[in-house]
C-alpha cells in the first residue's frame, strides 16, 4: 500500500479515514477524489496531519477518464471506495442519482481497475499474483429489516434491500463481487452499520438533533420512534477499515457493527440528556420531542454481527454509545464555525424545508 485512492474522501466517513491513514501510514500517499456534492466540503479535511501526503482532486467517479488518468499517474495500487449518495431520505424523494453514482460509478471505478491492475483470470499477469487491492465500503441496509427476535445480520444473509439508496447499494455489492469472480479483480467489501462522530452532515439523526436542539427547534421523529439502528462510532469503523486493508483475504466481505442497538426515541433522549448537562437550557431538551409522519418503508430493526472481522482479524470497537455520544455532541457544540460554514455552503435549509415541512406532525 503506497498509492492509494480515495473515492468520497470530503465526505463523513471517507474524512475520518484519511486523518486516520495519514495518522498510520507514514510513508502512504493519498489522492482524495470527490465531487463536493452537497454532503462534501473542504471544511472536513481542514488540519489533517501531514497534509503534503494527501493531494485533492474535484471530479466525479462516473467519470472514466479522469478516473483511469488518476490510476496511471499516481500508479494506485490501493482503491478505497466510499464515494456514494448516503441518505435514505434523499432517495425516496429522488432515486436517479443514487443509481448514477452508486451503481454506474462503482462499475467507473471496477473497470479502471481492471485495466490498471490486470485480469488475473485470463493472463495479464500471471493469475493468484496480487496487483492491488480494491476495497469497498457498503452498508447492513442492504440485508433488509429485521423482526424482534431474529438474529443480527452475518455475511451470508441474503440481500433484501427496501429503499433506493440500499438497492443502489446491494447493486453495487453485487457488481463488485462479480469482478472478483470473473476477472480476478482483488477486492474486498465491508457492510457496515451507523456510523456517528464528527464530520457527519446533519441531515443524519444524530447531528440533525444535536442541531435542531441548540437552536431550540423540534426534534422530528418518524413513526413510532421505536426504530432500531446498530450505531458505530466512525473511529471503530475507520479501524476495522484498515484492518480489512493489512489482513482482509481477497474475495471476503466483512461485516461492521457497534453492537450498540438502542430505539431511536431512546438515543434522542439520550442527546437531551447529554445536553441538559453540557449545554443546559431553561427546559429540558426532550420537550421538543415531536412525532411527524413516518418514513416511507422505513427499516424496523438492523443488527450486525461482527464475529467474523472480530475472529479473522481482530477487530474490536473500542468506543461505548455513552462516550462515544457524549464526545460527539461536545464536538459538535465546540465546532459551530464548521457547522455554520456547512450550512451556509450547503444550502441545508432548502432540504429540511423539502423534507419536513410536508411530514407535518402526526
Ligand atoms: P457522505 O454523504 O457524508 O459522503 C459521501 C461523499 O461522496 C461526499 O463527500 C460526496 O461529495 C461524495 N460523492 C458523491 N457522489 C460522488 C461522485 N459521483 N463522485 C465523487 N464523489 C462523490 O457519506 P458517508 O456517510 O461518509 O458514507 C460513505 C460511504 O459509507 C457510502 O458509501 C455509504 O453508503 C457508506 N455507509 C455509510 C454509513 C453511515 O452511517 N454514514 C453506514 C454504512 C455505510
Ligand atoms: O445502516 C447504515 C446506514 O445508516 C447507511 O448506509 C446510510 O448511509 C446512513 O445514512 C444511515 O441510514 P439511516 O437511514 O439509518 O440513517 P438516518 O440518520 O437517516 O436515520 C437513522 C434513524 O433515525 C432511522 O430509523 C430514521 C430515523 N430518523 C431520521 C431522521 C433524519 C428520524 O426519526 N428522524 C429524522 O429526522
Amino acid at each position: 500500500m503506497k498509492n492509494i485512492l480515495i473515492t468520497g474522501g470530503a465526505g463523513f466517513i471517507g474524512s475520518n479515514f484519511i486523518r486516520y491513514l495519514l495518522e498510520k501510514e507514514p510513508d502512504l500517499e493519498i489522492i482524495d477524489l470527490d465531487i463536493l456534492g452537497y454532503a462534501g466540503s473542504l471544511e472536513n479535511l481542514k488540519g489533517l496531519p501531514d497534509p503534503e501526503r494527501h493531494t485533492f482532486v474535484q471530479g466525479d467517479i462516473c467519470d472514466a477518464d479522469l478516473v483511469n488518468k488518476l490510476m496511471q499517474e499516481h500508479k494506485i495500487d490501493t482503491i478505497v471506495h466510499f464515494a456514494a449518495e448516503s441518505h435514505v431520505d434523499r432517495s425516496i424523494l429522488g432515486p436517479a442519482p443514487f443509481v448514477q453514482t452508486n451503481v454506474f460509478g462503482t462499475l467507473t471505478l471496477l473497470e479502471a481497475a481492471k485495466q490498471a491492475w490486470g485480469d488475473t483470470r485470463r493472463d495479464t499477469p500471471s493469475a493468484g499474483e496480487q496487483n492491488g487491492h480494491f476495497h469497498h465500503i457498503s452498508t447492513d441496509e442492504v440485508f433488509g429489516t429485521l423482526a424482534p427476535d431474529e438474529p443480527a445480520f452475518v455475511e451470508s444473509t441474503a440481500y433484501d434491500p427496501r429503499s433506493p439508496y440500499s438497492a443502489s447499494k446491494a447493486s453495487s455489492d453485487h457488481l463488485v463481487r462479480s469482478y472478483f469472480h470473473t476477472y480476478g479483480l482483488p477486492l474486498t467489501v465491508t457492510n457496515c452499520s451507523n456510523n456517528y462522530g464528527p464530520y457527519q452532515f446533519p441531515e443524519k439523526l444524530i447531528p440533525l438533533m444535536i442541531l435542531n436542539a441548540t437552536q431550540g427547534k423540534p426534534l422530528p421523529i418518524y413513526g413510532d420512534g421505536l426504530q432500531i439502528r446498530d450505531w458505530l462510532h466512525v473511529e471503530d469503523h475507520c479501524e476495522a477499515i484498515y484492518l480489512v486493508l493489512k489482513g482482509g483475504k481477497m474475495g471476503e466481505t466483512y461485516n461492521v457493527g457497534g453492537g450498540n442497538q438502542p430505539a431511536n426515541l431512546d438515543l434522542v433522549n439520550r442527546i437531551c440528556s447529554i445536553l441538559d448537562l453540557v449545554h443546559p437550557a431553561s427546559v429540558p431538551y426532550s420537550s421538543l420531542i415531536s412525532y411527524v409522519r413516518d418514513r416511507p418503508g422505513h427499516d424496523r430493526r438492523y443488527a450486525v454481527d461482527s464475529s467474523k472481522i472480530k475472529a479473522e482479524l481482530g477487530w474490536e470497537p473500542h468506543h461505548s454509545l455513552e462516550e462515544g455520544l457524549s464526545d460527539t455532541v461536545k464536538w459538535y457544540l465546540d465546532n459551530m464555525d464548521w457547522v455554520e460554514t456547512i450550512l451556509k455552503e450547503k444550502d441545508y435549509q432548502a432540504w429540511l424545508d423539502k423534507n419536513y415541512e410536508e411530514r407535518g406532525k402526526k
